[in-house]
């Protein structure tokens, strides 16, 4: 079967999803598996790629692909030079993107242009998961317990005192359509909230300010299936180390001690259970199909909200999704294969 592998992308997650997708290449086993990495420049452009020495390639220059609108995968590669020709058909498309553009539905609309299958989830839940305040509306209609927000725009950002009495302090400030916290900062006085404000809008018109909870990162991996039953993971936990304050990009990426992953998380049975179940649902509520990463905060009297809903999770060497699914018996491997299997049925 020919894959081919999205990765790099216009949006600030660009350097997270070359991690993630040279994991995923790694993991193709070459007997079934065509895989052509197609790297996707900052500026959005489709370059042919290949691993070398285990790396994948990441050209500023180079031949060019293009999906062809109702072509059921057929390729077309465009030379430097302007010279077109066909690349072959491709079987099947495994968008490796995080964030805008990508993890957003509209590689997933693409897909659905060029009649080509897709692995992982679709236009729909691609949309509302990316985008938290879209997301958290549909949490809360489903009844699901999310952390208090207030949305803010452009042209009309509340005053903090505003915020304060609504959210507490401290509060997060976030680009509503962002991921790996990028963006992100902790608010706890007046000095720090219009730069934290300058540097989310920098990054989006439209930000949520959300109350502090004090609690456990925990996350649960789901895996749709051909006929639509949804594999929830056993939960793990992630625990920022306290220098970073919260899980921040550094955190995840940058700082190789940022944080401990402990899968499965320690957990009393009944919260495990509760958790999954509520994993399961959110991906419903938001209308996702394939896979998504729920994500969580357990307080200490084991209340918990959803934090939000990742449809391209990272799959780099410190991600979560993998790692939960192998705690529960699906291997590495395993969870592309199935993927797969869910995007051609
Ligand atoms: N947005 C990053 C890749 C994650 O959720 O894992
Ligand atoms: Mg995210």
């Amino acid at each position: 079967l020919r894959i081919a592998v999205l990765f790099g992308g216009r949006s600030s997650e660009h350097d997270v999803s070359v991690m993630s997708a040279t994991n995923v290449m790694r993991a193709l086993d070459p007997e079934r598996y065509d895989a052509l990495p197609v790297f996707v420049t900052r500026e959005g452009r489709w370059l042919q790629s290949r691993m070398t020495g285990g790396e994948l390639e990441k050209p500023e220059t180079g031949t060019e692909l293009c999906l062809v609108p109702g072509g059921r995968g057929r390729l077309l590669a465009i030379a430097p030079d302007g010279k077109t020709t066909e690349a072959g058909r491709i079987g099947i498309v495994f968008p490796v993107l995080h964030g805008l553009h990508g993890e957003d539905g509209a590689v997933q609309g693409l897909c659905q242009v060029a009649r080509v299958p897709l692995a992982g989830c679709g236009i729909l839940g691609s949309a509302t998961a990316l985008d938290k305040d879209i997301a958290k509306q549909l949490l809360k209609a489903a009844g699901l317990p999310v952390a208090r927000s207030v949305t803010l725009h452009q042209e009309s950002p509340p005053a903090l005192e505003t915020l304060e009495t609504e959210l507490g302090l401290p509060l997060f400030i976030k680009p509503a359509r962002q991921g790996s916290s990028v963006g992100v900062r902790k608010v706890s006085g007046s000095q720090e909230f219009a730069p934290a404000l300058e540097e989310a809008f920098s990054h989006d018109r439209k930000l949520i300010a959300e109350e502090f909870i004090a609690g456990r990162e925990i996350e649960c991996s789901v895996l749709e299936d051909v006929k639509g039953g949804l594999f929830v993971s056993r939960p793990g936990e992630i625990a920022p180390a306290e220098s970073h304050g919260f899980y921040s990009y550094n955190a995840k990426y940058i700082d190789e001690n940022g944080a401990a992953l402990k899968v499965p998380a320690e957990l009393p049975a009944d919260v495990e259970e509760k958790i999954r179940a509520t994993a399961a649902r959110a991906f419903r509520a938001l209308g996702c199909d394939g896979m998504a990463r729920v994500d969580f905060f357990l307080m200490e009297d084991m209340r918990f909200v959803v934090n939000e809903v990742n449809t391209i999770p990272g799959f780099t060497d410190i991600s979560m999704y993998s790692k939960a699914m192998a705690a529960s018996g699906v291997a590495y491997a395993e969870v592309i294969d199935r993927l797969v299997e869910h995007g051609l049925a």
